[in-house]
């Protein structure tokens, strides 16, 4: 049994934030129906393909454990099988532009009035405001909610970050607001509106800089680089690889560095294990002096602290460098490649890194499920091709037979 099984989503969503979501819940166990136009389906399929005619790896990745139905939800009978379909399930997720299912004729009224039970849950790029009506992909919502601001070095441009913040993170907010619904529903009976917004979500992530905006009024970030010899302006500046803690953390480089772009390590160098840092870099001389041997003696020169270290991290590997500072409890990490990640046998073998087969691409590898559940193990399948499931659905959820559904071929709405 699946934590989520007997819970079944109707899955209007397409590129990324959405699809994020839904999987998500499909690997929890919910039977996720993904509902796609027909002939074209969610743009994804095609969008950075690899291989000719096959679904892109874009759309492969974020499909998993899904079924497939395509239906024109724009004629009239596309809309009454839609109809049946919010009917028929929990909850309903899309992530269209603003006001689409409105357009189709579907309004959280009218869709409340269908099913009271449904769950209505939505990613948009921005919460009710000035900008609601607008469009929005990830790198819109990473500088819109503070990412890039704050992403960068203090005399470079903004930057935008390669994790998906804005997509995947706003979808895995999305993710903890349906099931929450569904838990609510257990009292109420009622189900009840979710919604989303890019920037909220790309905000909530970066919410240790807006922390940083208000201690900036009181005086100077004395962790950030631009401590003392740079100034701060009235926002929270771009700090660099500067730890967003309380410890002073950079990265360094190590041996191979010139040719090899990802040999550097991650180093915190916490006061609790400083000492043991300053030795194994060849800095004993640090622990008498008093111009060194205080966390607060060494903040204004930081920079200079991390020079010294890495003059000794440059002899060695980034995992060298680790196996030797691990013990010595110095928290530090390799910057690892998405070669060495596909590689690391750790994340193959607790189904991080999953191979999943697809009869028309082949062997591909994707991130499996992060979040592990004891009694309710996640277990990947490859996602749906188009439509693949269209009759399936039509007959085991909506109870058509096969002259109905041949009439809605005929008549284009699947
Ligand atoms: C991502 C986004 C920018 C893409 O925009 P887009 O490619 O122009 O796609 P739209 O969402 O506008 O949808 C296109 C149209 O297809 C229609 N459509 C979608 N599925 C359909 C179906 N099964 N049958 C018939 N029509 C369908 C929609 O109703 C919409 O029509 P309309 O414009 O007449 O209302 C936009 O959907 C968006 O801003 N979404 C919210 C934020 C978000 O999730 N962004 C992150 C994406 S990873």
């Amino acid at each position: 049994m699946k934590a989520l099984d007997g819970v079944r989503i109707l899955d209007m969503t397409h590129v990324q934030s959405g699809p994020t979501c839904t999987q998500l819940l499909a690997w929890f166990g919910a039977d996720v129906i993904k509902v796609e136009r027909p002939g074209k389906g969610d743009a994804t399929r095609s969008q950075l393909r690899d291989i000719p005619d096959v679904d892109s790896l874009y759309f492969t990745m974020l499909n998993h454990n899904k079924r497939s139905v395509t239906l024109n939800t724009k004629g009239e009978r596309g809309k009454a099988i839609f109809t049946q379909l919010i009917e028929s399930c929990d909850v309903l997720v899309e992530n269209f532009a603003p006001g689409a299912l409105d357009r189709m004729g579907f309004s959280w009224e009218r869709i409340q009035e269908i099913n009271p039970r449904i769950i209505y849950a939505s990613v948009k790029g921005f919460g009710p405001g000035p900008y609601e009506d607008c469009k929005v992909y990830e790198n819109v919502a990473q500088c819109t909610g503070g990412g890039a601001s704050t992403t960068g070095f203090p005399e470079g441009p903004p930057v935008v970050s390669g994790a998906q913040i804005g997509d995947s993170g706003t979808g895995l907010h999305l993710a903890l607001g349906i099931v929450t619904a569904l838990f609510q529903r257990e009292t109420t009976g009622r189900g009840q509106r979710v919604e989303c917004a890019m920037q909220d979500g790309v905000l909530n992530l970066c919410r240790v800089k807006l922390r940083d905006q208000q201690r900036l009024m009181h005086g100077p970030l004395k962790e950030y680089p631009q401590y003392p010899h740079g100034t701060f302006g009235d926002a929270t500046p771009r700090a660099g690889n500067a730890s967003g803690g309380g410890q002073p953390g950079w990265i360094v480089k190590c041996k191979g560095w010139e040719t090899d772009p990802d040999a550097y390590l991650y180093i915190i160098a916490q006061a609790a294990a400083f000492n043991g840092l300053a030795k194994v870099v060849g800095h004993e001389d640090w622990l008498e002096d008093p111009d060194w041997n205080s966390a607060e003696a060494r903040l204004p020169k930081i920079d200079q602290m991390f020079d010294e270290i890495e003059k000794w991290t440059m002899t060695k590997t980034k995992f060298e460098a680790m196996e030797i500072l691990n013990p010595l409890n110095v928290p530090c990490g390799p910057v690892l490649s998405m070669k060495e990640l596909s590689e690391e046998p750790s994340l193959r073998a607790t189904g991080t890194v999953v191979e999943v087969d697809h009869p028309e691409r082949g062997v591909y590898l994707t991130v499996g499920n992060p979040i592990k559940l004891s009694d309710s193990p996640a277990e990947v399948r490859r996602s749906p091709l188009l439509g693949e499931h269209t009759d399936e659905v039509l007959k085991q959820v909506l109870g058509m037979d096969d002259e109905a559904i041949a009439a809605a071929k005929a008549d284009g709405a699947v």
